[in-house]
């Protein structure tokens, strides 16, 4: 089974949780995209779901399929969110921000009473940082200053497209900092986040209650204890 097939499964379990009518976080990248396609079907046959996307692609996509959105600056009560991740540890942690739309995914799953991730199964790891660096989004402000501190945790790169620095949706800079194997992520994601400068990590710690992987073998529902 193609890559492409397994996160089309995996999409498709997610939009089986779904309520009749609800509040749901749209997640980001390609895997969430085919979440919000199945959405999108279900409005135009009258379910009453609405969106709170996690990045300006998802709000597109979603105004393009006609999902009704609530305001940008909240505040939620989401049922469930539906995110993508680009890889997933043993204890269900995250490290995602692949597409840099980190930032606002975390928040939105803050306020989500269930997060629902949805991968395929390349990107399940023992550690976090085995396949991934952790993209950690900056202001751009002092940007040389607080890439010094975070070249202490790691090899770290500027995100760069085209040549020319990336922009998150807020308009700041993303560093991806290769840590390697990490043995405790939440003290990683505290230390990052003690620097000045940085904005949010792409480490997602204890936030994914769910997680459904899809590979030849079918959909695996992984849950946190
Ligand atoms: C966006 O910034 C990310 O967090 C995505 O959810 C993550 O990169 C997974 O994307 P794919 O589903 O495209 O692999």
């Amino acid at each position: 089974m193609s890559q492409q097939a397994s996160k089309q499964r995996a999409a498709e379990a997610a939009l089986e949780l779904l309520p009749e009518r609800g509040i749901i976080g749209l997640g980001s990248g390609s895997t969430a995209a085919l979440f919000i396609d199945g959405v999108g079907r279900l409005v135009q046959a009258g379910r009453q779901l609405v969106g709170v996307p996690t990045s300006e692609a998802s709000r597109q996509q979603a105004l393009r399929l006609g999902i009704p959105l609530l305001d940008d600056a909240g505040p939620w009560d989401l049922d469930v969110c539906v995110d993508g991740a680009d890889e997933v540890s043993a204890a269900l942690d995250l490290i995602k921000g692949g597409g840099g739309c980190h930032a606002r995914e975390k928040i939105v799953n803050e306020h989500a009473r269930l997060n629902v991730i949805v991968v395929d199964d390349t990107k399940l790891s023992r550690r976090l940082g085995e396949q991934w660096p952790v993209p950690v989004e900056v202001l751009p402000f002092g940007a040389q200053a607080t890439l010094e501190r975070l070249r202490r945790l790691g090899p770290t790169e500027l995100r760069r497209r085209d040549g020319a620095p990336w922009r998150t949706d807020s308009g700041n800079l993303i560093f991806d900092v290769k840590t390697g194997p990490i043995d405790d992520p939440a003290q990683l994601d505290a230390r990052l986040l003690a620097i000045p400068g940085v904005v949010e990590t792409g480490l997602f710690v204890g936030r994914a209650q769910l997680v459904l992987v899809a590979g030849a073998a079918g959909v695996r529902r992984l849950e946190r204890a």
